[in-house]
C-alpha cells in the first residue's frame, strides 16, 4: 500500500531551517524561523525556568496522568495572566482553560470543537497569516475566507479593507485574530482599532479567535492584551489560543492553552465538556513538565518578577535590533525608507523583499529569509548586522 503514497512537500519555514544547517559558509544568517536568539545567536533557557525546574525534579512524586484538561493550577495562572486577576470574565466564572500542546494544540482543539459544534461555519484568517493557521483549520474540515491586512503602499494596517471584508461576514463566522506581534507583519491594530473591531464582531455577532502566541513580546505583558481585554466586554464569547513557547523560551516543552470564554458559567461548563471530549481523542491528556515550569514562576513571586525582568530583556534586544537595522540600512546608502521596521512589533517584520530578491540573498550571501519577506527580527545582532545590510544592499540595488 505504502508504494502509493506520494511525498508531501516539506514546511516551507522549517525546511529552510534545514537547508540553513546544511550550508558550510561560516558566515551565514539565519532569519527564518520563529524562535527568539540573543545577541550570541543563542535560545536560551531562561533562569527562572532553570531555577523553577530544579524545584519540580526535587518536589515530583508521581508519573500519573494528568487530567484530560490538564493541571488547575496552571490553567487557572493562564487565565489571570491574560486577562488580569479581578476581571469580569474571571469573577463570573464565565472562562474554562484547557492546557494544550503548545498553542498549535490549542488552535486544534479549537477547530476540531467548532468543526463540531458549529459545522459549515466560516473562519477569517488575515491576508496574509501564519501559514500554519490555513493547514490546522482546514484540517479540521473548517471553511476558510480571509480578509485584508497588510497594506503594501504604507507598511501597514489595511484598516479600512479589512473592516470592509468583514463587514461581508455572516452571523456566527469565525473570526481570527492575532493578540498582538501579528505574525508575519509586525503589525497589530491600534487601541482606538481594537474598540472598532469589538464593536464589529457586536454588531456581527461574530466569534472571536485570539492567537495569543506573544504576550509580552511587543509593549509589556498588560500592553500586548489590550486587544483580548477590548474583546472581551460583558456578554461577549470568544476563544483564546495561548503559547509559552516565546516567552518562556519553553519551545519543545509544548507548552500551550485554549480558553474559551462564554456567556455564563453553565454556558462554559458545556464548552469545557466538550472540549475534554476533542481532546480524549486526540492526545487523550497533556504532558506536565512545561505548564508545571510556568505554573511554579507564576505562582512565586519571586520566580515572576525574574521572569517579567527576563521577559523584558527579551523584547528590549529585539526593539534595540530594531532601530540597529533601520539606522545602519539608511547608513550604508540605501534609499528605501526602511524606517517602518521600527514600528512593527514582536519577532517577526515583513521587509518588502520580494522572492527574487530572497533567492539571491541565500544563494549568494547564505542569508535566509522566507520567500514572503519575513524576517525573524531576533535573528540579526551587531555582529552581522552589517553583512545583512550589505546583502540588502545588493539585492535591492
Ligand atoms: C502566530 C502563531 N501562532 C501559534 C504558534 C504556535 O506556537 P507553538 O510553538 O506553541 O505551537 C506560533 C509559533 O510560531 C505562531 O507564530
Amino acid at each position: 500500500m505504502f508504494q502509493q503514497v506520494q511525498t508531501a512537500p516539506p514546511d516551507a519555514i522549517l525546511g529552510l531551517n534545514e537547508a540553513f544547517r546544511n550550508d558550510p559558509n561560516p558566515e551565514k544568517i539565519n532569519l527564518s524561523v520563529g524562535v527568539y536568539k540573543d545577541e550570541q545567536g543563542v535560545t536560551p533557557v531562561l533562569k527562572c525556568v532553570k531555577e523553577a525546574e530544579k524545584r519540580l525534579l526535587e518536589g515530583e512524586t508521581t508519573k500519573s496522568y494528568l487530567p484530560i484538561d490538564g493541571r488547575p493550577g496552571y490553567n487557572k495562572a493562564v487565565r489571570e495572566l491574560m486577562f488580569g486577576a479581578d476581571h469580569e470574565v474571571i469573577a463570573a466564572n464565565r472562562a474554562v482553560t484547557v492546557q494544550s500542546p503548545g498553542g498549535t494544540g490549542a488552535l486544534r482543539v479549537a477547530g476540531d470543537f467548532l468543526a463540531d459544534n458549529f459545522p459549515g461555519r466560516t473562519l477569517w484568517l488575515s491576508q496574509p497569516t501564519w501559514p500554519n493557521h490555513p493547514n490546522i483549520f482546514s484540517a479540521a474540515g473548517i471553511p476558510l475566507n480571509t480578509y485584508p491586512y497588510f497594506d503594501k503602499q504604507t507598511n501597514g494596517l489595511a484598516f479600512e479593507p479589512m473592516m470592509e471584508t468583514l463587514g461581508k461576514a455572516a452571523k456566527g463566522d469565525i473570526l481570527l485574530l492575532h493578540g498582538c506581534c501579528h505574525n508575519p507583519t509586525g503589525i497589530d491594530p491600534t487601541p482606538d482599532q481594537w474598540k472598532a473591531i469589538g464593536d464589529l464582531v457586536q454588531e456581527k455577532e461574530l466569534l472571536p479567535l485570539l492567537d495569543f502566541a506573544y504576550q509580552g513580546f511587543g509593549d509589556g505583558l498588560v500592553e500586548d492584551a489590550v486587544g483580548l481585554r477590548e474583546l472581551a466586554r460583558p456578554g461577549q464569547e470568544m476563544l483564546i489560543c495561548s503559547s509559552f513557547s516565546k516567552n518562556f523560551g519553553l519551545y519543545n516543552e509544548r507548552v500551550g492553552a485554549l480558553t474559551a470564554v462564554a456567556t455564563g458559567e453553565s454556558e462554559a461548563k458545556a464548552v469545557l465538556s466538550q472540549l475534554k471530549k476533542v481532546i480524549r481523542s486526540n492526545y487523550s491528556n497533556p504532558p506536565t513538565h512545561g505548564a508545571a515550569t510556568v505554573e511554579t514562576v507564576l505562582g512565586d513571586a519571586a520566580l515572576k518578577t525574574m521572569w517579567e525582568g527576563e521577559l523584558a530583556h527579551m523584547r528590549d534586544r529585539i526593539n534595540g535590533i530594531r532601530k540597529l537595522f533601520v539606522d545602519k540600512i539608511s547608513a550604508c546608502g540605501i534609499d528605501q525608507d526602511f524606517s517602518f521596521i521600527q514600528k512593527q512589533k514582536g519577532m517577526f517584520s515583513f521587509s518588502g523583499l520580494n522572492q527574487m530578491q530572497v533567492d539571491q540573498l541565500r544563494n549568494e550571501m547564505s542569508i535566509y529569509i522566507v520567500g514572503s519577506g519575513r524576517i525573524n527580527v531576533a535573528g540579526i545582532s551587531e555582529a552581522n548586522v552589517d553583512r545583512l545590510c550589505e546583502g540588502i544592499k545588493r539585492v535591492i540595488g
